[in-house]
C-alpha cells in the first residue's frame, strides 16, 4: 500500500493517482528522450544532405574568403582542395577545423565553440558542414519540451477523473453508513438491498439477517416483559384483596400484624409495578404511541397529585416559573419523570422545607428543573444514584429504583437527566432534565 490514511477512500485516491502519475512521468521522460533523439537525427541528416549538394551544386557559390554572416543559426562550409593547409572556400574565416576531421560525422571545437560537422571526402576535394552545438541543443530542446505538454495536462486531468470516480464509488458506502446508524431498537429497518454493488451484497445481507434476529429478540422481551405484567400483577392484586375482606375479621390483639403484612403486600406491589416500568423504559416500550404533551400543564397537575403528601410534611411545594413547552412523548412516560423527581424532593426534604419546580423552553429544548431544600447528595454518590436499587440511606423506606426508571425513559426520548447539590448557599439538590422540544 502507497499511503496510510483512515480513509478507504482517500487511499485510493492517492495511490491511483500517484501510480498514474508514475506511469505518465516515465512516458513523459522517454518521450522527451526520443525528441531529443529524433531530432538530432533530423539536424544530422541535414548537414550530410546540403555537404553533397555543396559538392554537385553550389560550390562555385561559396565565397574564397568570408568573416561569415554573423548569424550563428547558419551552418558554416569549408572547401579543401589539392594539398592545401587552409580551406579553399569558407562561409566564416573564424571557424577552421583540421582539414582531416573523420569523414561522416563527428563533434569537434573552433573558435571555443563545439560544432556537430559532416565531412564529405571526393576526389581531391574535402567538404565539411558544421553546426553549431548550442544551436542544435536549443532546436531539440524545443521539440522534446513540446512533446512533454501533453503529460503536463494529461496528470491533472487523472487525478480529478480518480477523484470523481473514487467519489462516486464511495457515495454508495456513505449513504449505506448513514441506513446503518439510524438503526436502532426503535428503528429496525432492513437496508436495501437494489442498486448495490456486488462487493456490497454480502455486508447488507448480514446485517439485515441481524436486524431480523434483534427484531425477533426485541419481540420476545416485549412479550415476556407484558406476560410477567400479567402474570405477577394479578396475584397480587387478588392477594391484597384477600387481606382487605380479613380486616374486619382480626382479633384485636393481631391488628399491628396485619397491618404489616398489608403494608408488605402493598410495597411488593409497587416494586413490582416499578421493576415492570424500568423493563418497559429499558427496552422502549411504549405503552401508547407519543403525542406533543403540554409539559407546564403536565407539572401542574403532578404538583396538584403530591399536594397532599407536601401539606402532610409541611412542604412549601411551588412553581418559580412555568414557560409554555410541549415535548413529544407519552403522557405517561413524562409523568412518571416528573412524578419521581418531586417524589424524591418531597421525600428527602426535612419537614418545613420547600421544593421549587421550573419549565423552561429554547433552543430546541425543554428543560424541568426541581430544587428541593433537603441534604442533597454526596458528590462522591452522586453518579451511582441512578443505579438499580442503590440508594444513599436506608432511614426513609424506598426501593431504589425511581432514578433509574427517570434516567431509561428520558434516554429513550433522546434526553439527558441530571442530578447536582444547589451551590448558593442553601443545602439542597437540583434535578435537571432536558428533552428535546416538539
Ligand atoms: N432530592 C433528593 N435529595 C436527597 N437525596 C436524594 C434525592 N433524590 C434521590 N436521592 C437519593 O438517591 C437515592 C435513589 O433515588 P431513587 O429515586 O432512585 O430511589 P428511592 O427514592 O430510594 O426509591 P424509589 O424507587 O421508591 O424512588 C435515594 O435513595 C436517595 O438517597
Ligand atoms: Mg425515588
Amino acid at each position: 500500500m502507497l499511503v496510510k490514511a483512515r480513509s478507504l477512500g482517500t487511499q485510493l485516491i492517492v495511490s491511483l493517482g500517484l501510480l498514474v502519475s508514475l506511469f505518465a512521468l516515465a512516458q513523459g521522460v522517454s518521450s522527451y528522450r526520443l525528441a531529443l533523439i529524433g531530432v538530432n537525427a533530423l539536424l544530422d541528416d541535414r548537414l550530410s544532405n546540403v555537404a553533397g549538394r555543396v559538392r554537385d551544386v553550389y560550390e562555385a557559390a561559396i565565397p574564397r574568403d568570408s568573416t561569415g554572416s554573423g548569424n550563428a543559426e547558419d551552418l558554416v562550409v569549408l572547401v579543401w582542395t589539392g594539398h592545401r593547409d587552409t580551406p579553399t572556400r569558407t562561409t566564416d574565416n573564424a571557424v577552421v577545423f583540421d582539414r582531416d576531421t573523420p569523414a561522416g560525422f563527428s563533434d569537434q571545437r573552433a573558435n571555443g565553440e563545439a560544432f556537430r560537422v559532416y565531412t564529405l571526402v571526393a576526389y581531391n576535394e574535402v567538404i565539411q558542414i558544421a553546426q553549431r552545438m548550442s544551436v542544435r541543443e536549443r532546436a531539440a530542446e524545443k521539440s522534446a519540451v513540446r512533446a512533454l505538454l501533453p503529460m503536463l495536462v494529461l496528470i491533472p486531468a487523472v487525478w480529478v477523473t480518480v477523484f470523481l470516480c473514487v467519489r462516486r464509488a464511495f457515495g454508495v458506502l456513505d449513504r449505506l453508513g448513514r441506513r446503518v446508524q439510524a438503526i436502532d431498537s426503535t428503528h429496525l429497518v432492513p437496508l436495501p438491498a437494489e442498486g448495490l454493488p456486488v462487493e456490497l451484497e454480502p455486508f447488507v445481507s448480514s446485517i439485515n439477517r441481524m436486524i431480523e434476529r434483534l427484531d425477533a429478540s426485541l419481540q420476545l422481551e416485549h412479550d415476556f416483559i407484558a406476560d410477567a405484567a400479567h402474570e405477577l400483577r394479578t396475584p397480587l392484586t387478588a392477594l391484597k384483596l384477600q387481606a382487605d375482606n380479613l380486616r374486619g375479621d382480626i382479633a384485636p390483639g393481631n391488628r399491628e400484624r396485619f397491618h404489616a403484612l398489608h403494608r408488605g403486600i402493598e410495597r411488593t406491589s409497587a416494586l413490582v409495578s416499578q421493576l415492570l416500568q424500568l423493563a418497559r423504559a429499558d427496552a422502549h416500550l411504549a405503552v401508547a404511541a407519543p403525542s406533543d404533551v403540554d409539559v407546564t400543564a403536565l407539572v401542574t397537575s403532578v404538583v396538584a397529585e403530591l399536594l397532599p403528601i407536601a401539606t402532610q410534611r409541611r412542604i412549601d411545594i411551588g412553581a418559580e416559573e412555568l414557560m409554555a413547552a410541549h415535548v413529544r412523548a407519552t403522557e405517561a412516560d413524562l409523568r412518571a419523570v416528573v412524578k419521581n423527581l418531586v417524589g424524591n424532593a418531597l421525600r428527602y426534604t426535612p419537614e418545613g422545607g420547600a421544593v421549587d419546580l421550573r419549565v423552561q423552553a429554547g433552543a430546541g429544548t425543554v428543560r424541568v428543573e426541581v430544587r428541593d431544600t433537603g441534604p442533597g447528595i454526596p458528590e462522591d454518590l452522586l453518579p451511582r444514584v441512578f443505579d438499580r436499587f442503590f440508594r444513599v440511606s436506608q432511614s426513609v423506606e424506598g426501593s431504589g429504583l425511581g432514578l433509574a426508571i427517570v434516567r431509561a425513559i428520558v434516554l429513550g426520548y433522546g434526553g439527558t437527566v441530571a442530578l447536582r447539590n444547589r451551590t448558593d448557599g442553601q443545602s439542597g439538590l437540583i434535578a435537571e432534565v432536558s428533552l428535546p422540544s416538539a
